[in-house]
């Protein structure tokens, strides 16, 4: 699966709160790769059906709204550039109504089927990318050359997110965070489709001791030896 000799295919699963986003990207700049974020295409289909007015859980109305939504986007990983129907969605995709409905939308089979299609075709040659999801390296692009599962343990997830949020004005509330951790990780490892598990070929790195910088040249030295893509 990779192109030019040279390039390299990294494919970068694993759960929220492990610094995969500010990994990958990091990575990507590394390399001087693209980066392609594909949570934040699903996070567009689910804007499109809020907008739509359609219940997240109505899987025939989502299905339709996902298969003629125009999603278009950016492989810089200095700059999120995502673009709905024409329209720049980079911000709103953040916010708190996707974040609560994106699981709903992306456990649906016609979803997924249509977002793998399409994330398939983005990642194709020729150049280097760095592709961040959840089910990368086992559905997308199984082929990829190198894999990485980030882990880290529920608490230290759950620290750095109640950080965040303490730092963005939120309340300190550590417990119930490290509760909806726990939740969070039960529904993604058991759904139907696509649950998050590792490849069997992934290398999984913790990164419950390390610093986002110490996972980035890390990585960037297996990404050496596997593929010698680094310029
Ligand atoms: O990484 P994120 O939080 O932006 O992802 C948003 C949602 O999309 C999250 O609930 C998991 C889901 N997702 C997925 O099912 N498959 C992917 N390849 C990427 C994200």
């Amino acid at each position: 699966m990779s192109g030019t000799s040279g390039d390299a295919v990294v494919a970068i699963d694993g759960p929220a709160g492990t610094g995969k986003s500010s990994v990958s990207r990091g990575l990507a700049r590394s390399l001087g790769a693209r980066y392609l974020d594909t949570g934040a295409m699903y996070r567009m289909v689910t804007l499109a059906v809020l907008r739509a007015g359609i219940d997240p859980a109505d899987a025939e109305a989502v299905e339709s709204v996902a298969s003629t939504a125009q999603l278009s986007m950016g492989y810089d990983p200095e700059e999120s550039s995502c673009h709905l129907g024409g329209e720049d969605v980079s911000f709103e995709i953040r916010g708190d109504q996707v974040t609560r409905a994106v699981s709903a939308v992306s456990s649906i089979p016609a979803v997924r089927e249509r977002l793998v299609a399409l994330q398939r075709s983005m990642s194709a040659g020729p150049g280097s990318i760095v592709v961040e999801g959840r089910d990368i390296g086992t559905v997308v692009l199984p082929d990829a050359p190198v894999k990485i599962f980030l882990t880290a343990s529920a608490e230290t997830r759950a620290r750095r997110r109640n950080d965040q949020n303490v730092a963005s004005g939120l309340a300190d509330d550590y417990d119930a965070v490290l509760a909806e951790v726990r939740r969070r990780d039960d529904l993604d490892s058991t759904r139907a489709v696509s649950p998050l598990s590792a490849a069997s070929d992934a290398i999984v790195v913790d990164t419950s001791d390390m610093t986002e910088a110490e996972v980035v040249d890390y990585l960037r030295e297996l990404v050496t030896q596997r593929s010698g893509a680094v310029r």
